[in-house]
């Protein structure tokens, strides 16, 4: 399913075409900032070098302050837009020949505009609106039956602002049918068995972040079929198809814990389809349904509005740099839907005190989507440690160069 592009080729006629056709003017004024890259194939090697308003590409690799290795399954997923470097790095399928690892991470904006013409995320030039033109309401939420008389607007924000908030969706009832199961899959999980992701707490003990296999359980299936649940999944007005025939991954619980050190006990800005297949699986919809609180202290979800429509930056969600982006201040009951191309963030909770957010998290995508490769999913290659830990990408990928190399 990859296209087998020639490496030479692409590099000396393809690639300067799409650049001189505007792409080198979206990728330049980031990749200058970065420093040049290499990347190095069995056929040979090319340095990207930002030069301020576009990308010059030139053979070899002797001038790059980072080079890596790919074979060129790898390469021409990238290409396509299959792969990404974090998969890749997850993945055990990048060489570092030379130079930080994280400048190849760095770079995938830029390799996204060079390659496919995506735009880069600037806050300063993103103008959300609403229907009537006036400037979009980025934290307003809806209810059930605002959409039942009227979907025009949920349709509307959803599409321009990336997510949606759908308030009181359940009752307290339901929301502790759910909490139950969530509670007795919590009790089941362990560490290693390849369907959930484990963290460490900063006493060194093991903490449980999500548990892939809640359609397990009866009343989670159900969600399945729940009006509400397909109300909010009609909104994008596409044909999306839910996993509800897996038991992994058709439905996922996910708790936040406090003083989580190791592990993704609290992703840091991402979108969905960072380990890949953006377009073999693209768009896709993940909606949340919040069990307990969703407030700072309990763990909040935050979004960057408008940021769908573009690629932004791996930021690591503990950089004092990082964006602030829009809260949402979810509560037991409510619902949120986002297109996974959206940049979000699941920040640490800020109190130690129960209530922590607990969460039910269900796919929605086109029943066209598959993976590339023909694995299950491509979060799959975050699995794998025996322990369940899921690393870190910053750590994983520690340079043992200082990060200016
Ligand atoms: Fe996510």
């Amino acid at each position: 399913m990859i296209p087998t592009i020639d490496f030479r080729e692409f590099h000396e006629v393809a690639l300067p075409a799409r650049l001189a056709a505007g792409n080198g003017a979206l990728a330049g004024p980031d990749a200058t900032q970065i420093g040049p890259l290499a990347i190095r194939t069995p056929d040979g090697a090319y340095t990207y070098r930002g030069t301020g308003d576009t990308v010059e590409i030139v053979a070899g690799d002797a001038d790059a302050k980072t080079v890596v290795g790919l074979d060129l399954d790898s390469w021409r997923g990238l290409v396509a837009d299959l792969d990404t470097p974090p998969a890749l790095f997850y993945g055990g399928r990048v060489e570092v020949v030379r130079g930080n690892p994280l400048r190849f991470v760095r770079w995938e904006p830029a390799l996204r505009a060079m390659f496919h013409g995506r735009p880069i995320f600037d806050p300063a030039t993103v103008d959300l609106r609403d229907r009537a033109g006036a400037p979009l309401a980025i934290a307003r939420s809806f209810t059930l039956d605002e959409i039942r008389s009227d979907d025009t607007d949920a349709r509307h924000f959803l599409a321009t602002a990336g997510y949606l908030w759908v308030r009181e969706a359940f009752d307290l009832a339901e929301v502790a049918e759910m909490l139950a199961e969530a509670d007795l899959l919590h009790d089941e999980a362990v560490e290693g068995d390849q369907q959930s992701w484990w963290g460490r707490d900063a006493g060194g003990r093991a903490v449980l972040c999500r548990v892939l296999t809640g359609a397990r359980r009866e009343r989670l299936q159900r969600l399945h079929r729940d009006d509400r649940v397909g109300l909010v999944a009609s909104l994008p007005g596409i044909e999306l198809r839910n996993d509800a025939g897996n038991d992994r991954d058709g439905i996922t619980v996910l708790w936040k814990t406090p003083n989580v050190v190791e592990g993704l006990a609290d992703l840091p800005w991402h979108r969905d389809c960072g380990m890949g297949g953006h377009a073999s699986a693209c768009p896709r919809y993940v909606m949340t349904i919040c069990l307990t609180d969703g407030s700072p202290e309990a763990g909040e979800l935050r979004f960057l509005p408008g940021s769908h429509m573009f690629s932004h930056p791996f930021i690591d969600g503990r950089d004092e740099s990082a964006p602030r982006g829009v809260s949402i201040p979810v509560a037991a009951g409510d619902i949120t839907i986002h297109i996974g191309d959206v940049m979000h963030v699941s920040m640490p909770p800020t109190s130690e005190a129960a209530p922590h957010r607990v969460s039910v998290l269900m796919g929605f995508a086109s029943p066209e989507a598959k993976h590339h490769r023909g694995e299950r999913h491509y979060n799959d290659v975050l699995l794998g440690a025996d322990d369940g830990q899921v690393a870190h990408l910053a750590d994983l990928v520690t340079p043992d160069q200082p990060s200016n190399a």
